[in-house]
């Protein structure tokens, strides 16, 4: 009768009666998925577990038309703009057998064209809400350029400020890392991702990717389950939970296991522990870099490895697609396995609604990007998430109508660090330096000049002078020192965390001019500044603070904005404190300044230089009058646990109630301290509030060796206070139920 086959006509009726609508129901789903299925060849089968990468620029590659027209392509990354993908998709839709439209996927990390701060910068906000509106500014963004999914939250945890990714997550905390996550989730899926203004998500990089020993991107990692469970797999599951679409695979081997070969991991607690319905994408030819792990002897082996292990899609390798045919013939992969991949993929292809909507309207792209709103939000985010690391003589703020300020240093005109490592399609031209946001902030009365001093690398002092004389003929000097965006993000880790280059002598020349100095940071690791905490007056840590990041840093120069935000990382006085996290076990010989037998070092104190969660505002706080619902309560069930917390100062301001308990006798050592609640509130100055927090069983419990959750009866200190150091404490029983 027609080109196409009955059953093939079938399906597309069936498609068409029930809509792909948002509203389908997931039964319906699974119907048409089903009958879908029966009516693809092994080959298009094999196609939608494909992925390829288009061209640097954004635009496809002109070979990827033709796999897709024999329906051997489901996927692409980095295509993106509404026009091209839609010249893609047009493909698909009416040249393909089966019209099974293309999925395309991108890096949107902290923003597609709207850039805001780095994901490390974000949670230092200790505020999931904002990250939750920049993602959804980031979503609609990408959504209107063509994109229906990103690779993004990345929720890896990272105790290791060597490893470049650091900036990229959300820091060293379990608990803080899960609300991040759970936040960017709602923010780029929304209720669902399906609706024109948002995206898919992918949680990544399942797991331990931020464990690389020696800091080193993509370097192994071995460490107890528990570990695994405790600090790397919350995020995740709180991703889950929250319903995100889809995880990738990650480079590493856990415990001698590639993750993209890992059916532990990948299958044993992703589907039948946590029951995840969406599909997981290998990352970057991670599968066939399992040759090079070491547990598969070439690509038939790889692809037989990762698939089987649970690993739906392929992201640029080509394993599955070449061998997946033969590996069948020889039962190396079932039938069954490979329709559960596939399904899942179509799963989320319906879910999405790509099939009713496969194509983006691309009037609207140019009025989506950088709208108003967005650049505002990017300068609220920005601003709530510097963290103020010292303020002595209340240098800060500045007065903004009058004197001279010296604005000085290799970061301080700089449009391209701010946007940090994955930058979307954020462009410099858009993007505000801290000499721009000064300029614009200053009245006419206040004289603004500027020096580079020296490169963020390089050996030349050539600049010293010019930024050392300016500095004297100034009232205050501004000095703007860190990282370029490429010595964060993927691929750039380091074996030290100093200052590059000669910075932190230019920072010692412009403090020997006598002048009132202050050191921003333009950065995304922790760094060891240890010289400069002990000399300098003022530090403010920017991190990268995306697209508005120059106004921002005004904003709290000025004054403009209070400073509230928190360390979300551990500074520590060196690179050989590291790994150095709050949470970690107490040893039997915790360090005592008088006993050489206890852990210590003997060239540097045990402490970092900031501890987590510690951060200063222009005000003062204080917490006091920890009360506790109960003095004992049943493992299963609630303690209410409270503070006041008090604006002491003269200016309205933020303060991060923070509260973490310890277990004191278990049956498995436990960490000295966890994080498990904060809230940022704003006070007037003299306002007193009281803050509550809820304790229940998933903050008491944990692993134990039979690998079970437990709450174990015993005592607990709980800890609130305003940072991970400087705590107040009660105590409390938890008894048997
Ligand atoms: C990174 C991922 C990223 C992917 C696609 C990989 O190299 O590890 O985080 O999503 O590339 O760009």
């Amino acid at each position: 009768m027609s080109r196409f086959s009955r059953p093939l006509l079938l399906a597309l009726v069936l498609l068409a009666v029930l809509g792909t609508s948002n509203s389908q129901r997931p039964r319906d789903i699974e119907q048409t998925v089903n009958s879908l299925l029966s009516q693809m060849t092994l080959e298009e089968k094999l196609g939608q577990l494909q992925q390829l990468d288009g061209e640097g620029n954004g635009n496809f590659r002109p070979e990827h038309l033709d796999l897709i027209r024999k329906g051997l392509l489901g996927s692409t990354l980095n295509v993106r703009g509404a026009r091209r993908t839609n010249e893609v998709q047009r493909v698909a839709m009416t040249e393909s057998r089966l019209k099974i439209p293309v999925l395309f996927g991108f890096d949107v990390i902290h923003g597609y064209r709207t850039i805001f701060p780095i994901p490390l910068g974000e949670a230092s906000s200790f505020d999931p809400s904002m990250a939750e509106r920049s993602a959804a500014v980031a979503a609609q963004e990408a959504n209107n350029a063509g994109l229906r999914w990103t690779f993004a939250p990345m929720v890896d945890i990272a105790r290791d400020p060597r490893w470049g990714r650091i900036s990229e997550g959300a820091g060293e905390d379990p608990f803080l890392g899960a609300a991040f996550a759970r936040a960017r989730v709602r923010g780029f899926q929304g209720d669902n991702y399906g609706a024109p203004d948002k995206i898919l998500a992918c949680a990544k990089h399942w797991v331990a990717y931020g464990n690389a020993e020696g800091g080193r991107d993509y370097n192994t990692t071995d460490l107890s389950e528990n570990t695994l469970r405790e600090i790397y797999f919350p995020p995740f599951k709180a991703a889950v939970d929250a319903g995100v679409g889809t995880l990738m695979s990650s480079f590493n081997a856990v415990n001698g296991v590639p993750a993209s070969a890992n059916a532990f991991t990948l299958t044993k607690v992703l589907r039948d522990e946590w029951k995840f319905d969406g599909f997981v994408v290998s990352d970057y030819t991670s599968v066939k870099e399992l040759i090079n792990h070491g547990v598969a002897a070439n690509e038939e082996d790889a692809a037989a490895a990762a698939l089987n292990a649970g690993v739906d899609m392929e992201m640029v390798s080509r394993s599955y697609n070449t061998f997946g045919s033969k590996l069948l013939q020889q039962k190396r992969l079932s039938q069954a396995t490979i329709d559960e991949a596939v399904r899942r993929i179509l799963r989320i292809k319906f879910r999405l609604g790509l099939f009713d909507h496969p194509y983006t309207d691309e009037a609207r792209e140019p009025f989506s990007l950088l709208r108003t709103n967005s650049i505002h939000l990017a300068r609220e985010i920005a601003g709530r998430s510097m963290v103020l690391l010292k303020n002595e003589r209340e240098t800060l703020p500045l007065n903004k109508n009058a004197g001279s300020i010296a604005v000085i240093g290799p970061l301080a005109d700089d449009r391209r660090a701010p946007l940090g490592w994955w930058a979307g399609d954020g462009k410099d031209e858009n993007t505000v330096s801290p000499l721009a946001g000064i300029k614009a902030k200053v009245s006419g009365q206040t004289k603004v000049g500027y020096a580079r001093g020296c490169e963020v690398k390089g050996d030349s002092t050539a600049g010293f002078q010019e930024a050392v004389n300016l500095a004297r003929a100034s009232d205050v000097a501004v000095v703007f020192v860190g990282e370029l965006h490429e010595m964060v993000g993927e691929a750039a880790s380091r074996s030290t965390l100093d200052l590059p280059g000669r910075q932190m002598e230019l920072v010692q020349a412009i403090q020997a001019t006598g002048k009132p100095t202050i050191v921003v940071l333009v950065n995304g690791r922790p760094l060891s500044i240890e010289w400069i905490a002990g000399n300098v007056p003022a530090i403010l840590e920017s991190w990268m603070g995306g697209t508005e990041s120059g106004n921002a840093i005004a904003d709290i120069l000025f004054g403009d904005v209070n400073p509230g935000a928190k360390l979300p990382v551990t500074f520590p006085r060196s690179v050989g404190q590291v790994p150095m996290y709050y949470n970690h076990m107490n040893t039997g010989r915790p360090p005592e300044a008088e006993n050489r037998y206890t852990s210590k070092y003997i060239d540097s104190p045990w402490t970092p230089l900031f501890p987590f969660g510690y951060g200063l505002s222009y005000t003062t706080f204080k917490i006091s009058n920890l009360q506790l619902s109960a003095p004992r309560i049943p493992a299963n069930g609630k303690l209410t646990v409270s503070v006041e917390v008090e604006n002491t100062g003269k200016r309205t301001g933020d303060e991060v109630v923070q509260l973490y308990i310890r277990d004191l006798v278990a049956s498995m050592t436990r960490p000295v301290k966890e994080l498990k609640g904060f809230q940022r509130v704003t006070l007037q100055p003299g306002e007193k509030r009281r803050v509550e927090f809820v304790l229940a069983q998933e903050h008491l419990g944990f692993w134990n060796r039979e690998m079970r959750y437990v709450v174990e009866p015993g005592e607990f200190r709980v800890m609130v206070g305003a940072n991970s150091a400087e705590l107040i404490e009660a105590k409390f029983e938890v008894i048997p139920n």
